[in-house]
């Protein structure tokens, strides 16, 4: 993980990460707290990689939405930033062998979590003042490259990460015709190195099962979790001030396009 000298970047800006105890938002949360944000940990479990507060939240409960604004509220006093990160694999059913119950899981975490992640961090945003500096808000939703282009499967979760790159635009757009100073941007990773692989390293051993993945990749190679830990920082911060409603794909070139694979180039 490299760290610029960004020590007081986001002084006095206060973060929310869910899923921050593990993989991306643990090592965003790092990058995030480095730079000078106090950092708001939100996961349903506690993890050694988390820096900043904990809190335990599940992302798909609107209860535990209002009482983690509240908590922060009442305990930080702002919020600035909300990295909607928290997300879960669902294993890998197609269209023909995903249940109903499987599908709801994935689109209860994976979209609908970040659909009141984005409702309650405006609300919070809003909320910034009187009497304090205005909250420069930014969400960073965390989708995928199966939120940018379709696969056979897994099914519910490329409709769900798809589902995260439009509602990102929409919140973007709607922020803006408000005026409100929040931006949105949506991330879209490759393969991370992360325990969201675990039933794969379990099967094939971590570092074969890394290469593998690795050779899926243009570049060669699977993410650290902090390469993606920096995009997320950059959308956090004012460096990304007139960003807005885009994404950003961090994915060692597999959605770029064809490679050695071209029908006119030899295997
Ligand atoms: N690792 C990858 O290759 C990859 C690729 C594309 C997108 N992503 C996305 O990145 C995000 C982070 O994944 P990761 O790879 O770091 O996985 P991870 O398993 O290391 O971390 C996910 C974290 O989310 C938490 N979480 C799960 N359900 C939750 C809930 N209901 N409420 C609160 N917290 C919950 C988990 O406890 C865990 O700490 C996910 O949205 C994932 O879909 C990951």
């Amino acid at each position: 993980m490299v760290l610029a000298d960004m020590s007081n970047e986001l002084s006095g800006r206060v973060a929310i990460v869910t899923g921050g105890a593990s993989g991306i938002g643990a090592a965003s949360a790092v990058l995030l707290a480095a730079a000078g944000a106090t950092v708001i940990v939100a996961d349903l479990q506690d993890g050694p990689e988390g820096p900043g507060r904990f809190v335990a939240h599940d992302v798909a409960s609107e209860d535990s939405w209002k009482s983690l604004l509240a908590d922060v509220l009442k305990r930080e006093g702002r919020l600035d930033i909300m990295v909607n990160n928290a997300g879960i694999s669902g294993g890998p059913g197609n269209i023909e062998t995903t249940t109903v119950e499987n599908w709801q899981q994935v689109q209860a975490i994976n979209s609908e979590g970040v659909f009141l992640g984005s409702k309650y961090a405006i609300e919070g945003m809003k909320k910034t003042g009187p009497g304090k500096p205005a909250s420069k808000g930014s969400i960073v939703n965390i989708s995928s490259i199966a939120g940018l282009v379709g696969g056979a499967g897994p099914t519910a979760y490329t409709a769900a990460k798809g589902a995260v790159r439009l509602l990102s635009k929409s919140v973007a757009l709607y922020c803006a015709e408000q005026k409100y100073d929040i931006r949105c941007n949506s991330v879209h990773p490759g393969g991370v190195d992360t325990a969201i692989f675990n039933p794969l390293w379990q099967a094939m051993g971590h570092e074969e099962g890394k290469a593998f993945i690795g050779t899926r990749h243009p570049i060669g190679r699977m993410s650290e979790p902090g390469e993606l830990g920096e995009v997320i920082l950059f959308l956090a911060s004012d460096r990304s001030s007139f960003m807005t409603g885009t994404e950003i794909a961090a994915d060692g070139g597999i959605t770029a396009g064809l490679m050695r694979r071209s029908l006119l180039a030899p295997s």
